[in-house]
């Protein structure tokens, strides 16, 4: 699945990242991501860094394939969708940092995604918490559901910083009605909220990562300040 062609493949242990910088954003939907994410990238580009942005769902193979299931186009079925989603969101993490992240991390580029793997701890654990018993099988509580994630997970490159956006949900939720656009299977207001909280508590769902929370309710530029002050030290300007 690769989109890169290289001569010469190379093996990467997880949680070693190679030269350049990994950055994460993330928050619920409408906090800002894609917005403060393209605007840290330009902040770079006019000091002269190599820098690249991409996402999750990837622009894979994989990735195009959840976001039909994300917009509604594809179905899935009423049991387990959680875990179905936990699964395809792992499989196109590992071919987006296969196929994408690490290259050109190699290349030295500051790769900044928006969202990553706490999108799968936060999103997937919160929805099958809502999910109705018997549309869940197994004894999957909240805490075996994140354990299960994490270990999905294991092999996923950890990022230097995941910066969190933590909007108030009314604001977001305001933002994405004015941004326009279809539902979208997270699309709710109440397990939005939750969401607000899982990213509250981001640490917890990612031990041993580094965290840092920005708060996003206020006017872009102010929000993208913030954002400079914690990312320049970590990308080295
Ligand atoms: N600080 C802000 N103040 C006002 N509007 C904002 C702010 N940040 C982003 N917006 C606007 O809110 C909408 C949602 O922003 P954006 O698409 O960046 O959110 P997102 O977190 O990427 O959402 P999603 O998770 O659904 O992809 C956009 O129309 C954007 O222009
Ligand atoms: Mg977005």
């Amino acid at each position: 699945m690769g989109r890169r062609d290289s001569s010469a493949p190379s093996v990467r242990v997880a949680g070693q990242a190679p030269n350049g910088k990994f950055i994460v954003i993330e928050g619920i939907d409408g906090s800002g991501t894609t917005t403060q994410a393209e605007r840290y990238a330009a902040h770079l580009r006019a000091r002269r860094r190599l820098v690249h942005v991409t996402r999750e769902p990837s622009g894979g193979p994989l990735g195009a394939q959840i976001r039909q299931v994300l917009t509604q186009r594809l179905s899935l079925p009423s049991v387990n969708q959680s875990q179905i989603m936990a699964l395809l969101f792992a499989a196109d993490r590992l071919d987006h940092v296969a196929a994408e992240i690490t290259p050109l991390l190699e290349d030295g580029y500051v790769v900044i995604s928006d969202r990553y793997d706490l999108s799968s701890l936060a999103y997937q654990v919160t929805a099958a918490a809502q999910e109705e018993p018997e549309h869940l099988v197994g004894p999957l509580s909240s805490g075996t559901m994140l354990r299960w994630i994490r270990e999905l997970n294991r092999y996923a490159l950890r990022p230097h910083l995941t910066l969190v956006l933590d909007v108030d949900p009314e604001i977001a939720a305001q933002r994405r009605r004015g941004r326009g656009g279809a539902r979208e299977l997270y699309d709710d207001a109440e397990l939005q909220v939750r969401l607000a909280g899982a990213y509250r508590r981001a640490e917890e769902l990612l031990p041993g990562d580094r965290v840092v929370h920005v708060n996003g309710d206020g006017e872009m530029e102010e929000i993208s300040q913030a954002i400079a002050a914690v990312l320049n030290p970590v990308v080295g300007i």
